[in-house]
């Protein structure tokens, strides 16, 4: 396994992931009733961006708090702010599981699992400070397969979030495929919150079609993207399938998705979504 996250962190990709997320906890925050975080691929919490430099400049460093309006992007640009402050260090930047333990309650809970056991280290000391405060398992395994084992939560609400390095595209897609049925049959009314790639049209619109056919669901997609979404660059944009969206979801993403886009594009050819694929 090659992939590291440290040289993509804070990234377009990274923003529209983490501005997703922050937006899916406040909307679970509604209700005072407790909820399970579950995250199948965590990471290691806290990220420096001096070795993400290139793909940071633009992402992360293209946002400045004074320049932006919607709550969401704000209140997200606070976590990266208060991360920074908390660790006196502006080069910092937060990883999901950091950003989610930040926003828990006392009657809110976190399972986060990471294959590599040396970014499972790094994530409980990246978390260290949060684990005092708040009820946070973090588990050293296969996240697709460990997962099964905390659904479903006794609180009977969730959010499962699933970010995989898509190294080998094809299985990971599949493996997700499978672990969205998988999570659906023991927790049927579990949110689900998918990131993907952007890359090539075909393999793209086949996975979310048969995705939602496999769980007999309509899926909520967002998408952003800086590059024409079949052309040769890495990664031309960032999607976030999600399964049993919260209420008013699409609503909110309507403003702040497309206000995240101006602040990201330099104008080479992108573009926002938000549609429903049917199980059809
Ligand atoms: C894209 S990164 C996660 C980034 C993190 N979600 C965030 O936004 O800060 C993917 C992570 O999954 C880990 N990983 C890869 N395969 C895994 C598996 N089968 N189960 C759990 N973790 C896995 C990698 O080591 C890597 O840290």
């Amino acid at each position: 396994m090659k992939y590291r996250h440290a040289h993509h962190a804070g990234n377009f990709a990274d923003v529209h992931k983490h501005v997703t997320l922050l937006a899916l906890l406040a909307a679970l925050k509604r209700k005072d009733k407790g909820f399970l975080y579950l995250e199948t691929h965590a990471g290691r919490g806290v990220y420096d961006l001096s070795d993400s430099a290139a793909e940071a400049a633009a992402g992360i460093m293209r946002l400045a708090s004074d320049g932006c309006v919607a709550e969401e992007l704000r209140h997200y640009l606070a976590c990266v702010a208060q991360l920074r402050r908390q660790w006196s260090s502006a080069r910092l930047y937060p990883g999901s599981p950091w950003l989610a333990a930040g926003e828990l309650r006392a009657q809110d809970r976190a399972v986060l699992i990471e294959r590599l056991p040396a970014q499972a280290r790094a994530l409980e000391k990246s978390l260290a400070a949060l684990c005092g405060q708040r009820r946070i398992r973090i588990d050293s395994g296969d996240g697709f397969e460990q997962m099964r084992a905390a659904l479903p939560p006794p609180e009977r609400r969730g959010l499962v979030f699933i970010d995989p390095p898509y190294e080998e595209s094809r299985r990971d897609l599949e493996r997700v495929r499978t672990a969205c049925c998988d999570a659906l049959r023991r927790f049927p009314t579990g949110v689900l919150a998918i990131w993907y790639p952007i890359k090539d049209e075909r393999t793209g619109a086949g996975w979310q079609a048969g995705l939602a056919r496999d769980i007999g669901r309509e899926v909520l997609l967002g998408e952003l993207w800086l590059y024409p979404r079949d052309s040769r660059v890495a990664l031309n944009g960032s999607g976030m399938l999600i399964v049993n969206p919260p209420y008013r979801m699409e609503e909110g993403m309507g403003s702040w998705l497309a206000e995240l886009h101006r602040h990201l594009d330099a104008g080479h050819g992108g573009g926002t979504a938000i549609r429903r694929v049917a199980p059809g």
